[in-house]
């Protein structure tokens, strides 16, 4: 039975969620919360569709048996192909990080040109490019993948010369296309933020997807009176398919937060929904 006082699960193909999760701490600070990183499995931004499908139906499934009463897709690439197919299969609300990213692009931008930036599968995948154009037919979408930012990320390397090279070769072809506005849409892009503000500088405004999603889920909470309203302090899971190193170290940084309770789960043991 699911109540007000259920925790929101996340699930990431690895650290990257947490750039999503830290957005849900700061705006729902009450908030429990259960994260899944399928850090086994990570990269699903070079997997194909039904694979990141399936991943994702295994995830919801994982998280929704440690009773959660949301679901965040805290990953731009199983949001932007496995969004329907994860709803579909819950009976609890289920949000992604697409289209409030794409709604606060369409807000942000001054002069109608967006950029995005994201995984070869998020790209691929149109899923930016057609949530912005319904928005506004009138915004063109310039649209890279940038598959090293996700290693770059997983080793912590925030600000660090081979972050700034590849930052440099992703984003000049889209700044010589003069974007006013940049989209994250990859949630381990946050992670690299400083690389990516010093390359793009101060007139393109960076929308970090993170931020709309949770301000999506704090409406939905309250909409439906399913917001915590305890005042003792939240717990926090995380729940890894791997366990590298990294991920508590580069985690603790990012966050600012110690992270306590990592446990390790088995890929087999995990719902089988194929
Ligand atoms: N963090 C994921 C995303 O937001 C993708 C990284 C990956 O697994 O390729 O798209």
């Amino acid at each position: 039975m699911r109540t007000r006082f259920s925790p929101i699960g996340l699930f990431d193909s690895g650290i990257g969620g947490l750039s999503v999760a830290r957005q849900v701490m700061r705006m729902l600070p009450n908030e429990n919360i259960v994260y899944f990183g399928d850090t086994a499995r990570v990269p699903y931004g070079t997997k194909s569709p039904e694979t990141v499908i399936g991943y994702s139906l295994q995830a919801a499934a994982f998280l929704r048996s440690q009773g959660v009463k949301l679901i965040i897709i805290a990953c731009n690439t199983a949001s932007a192909v496995a969004l329907q197919a994860v709803q579909l299969a819950s009976e609890v609300p289920v949000i992604g990080v697409i289209q409030p990213g794409a709604a606060a692009a369409v807000a942000a931008t001054r002069n109608g040109r967006v950029g995005v930036i994201g995984t070869q599968g998020t790209v691929q995948s149109l899923a930016y490019q057609n949530a912005i154009t319904d928005l506004s037919c009138s915004t063109s979408v310039l649209a890279q993948p940038c598959p090293l930012f996700v290693t770059l990320a997983e080793e912590g390397h925030t600000y660090h010369p081979g972050t700034l090279i590849f930052a440099r070769e992703y984003l000049h072809p889209l700044l010589r296309q003069s974007i006013d506005t940049l989209i994250l849409g990859c949630t381990h892009y946050p992670l690299l933020q400083p690389s990516i503000s010093e390359v793009c500088g101060p007139a393109v405004t960076l929308i970090d997807p993170g931020i709309a999603t949770a301000q999506e889920a704090l409406h939905l909470l309250e909409h439906s009176e399913m917001r915590n309203s305890s005042t003792s302090l939240p717990r926090y899971e995380y729940y890894l398919t791997d366990l590298p190193l990294k991920f508590i170290e580069v985690g603790e940084r990012f966050l600012g937060r110690k992270l306590d309770h990592v446990h390790r789960v088995q890929l087999d043991d995990l719902p089988n929904i194929f």
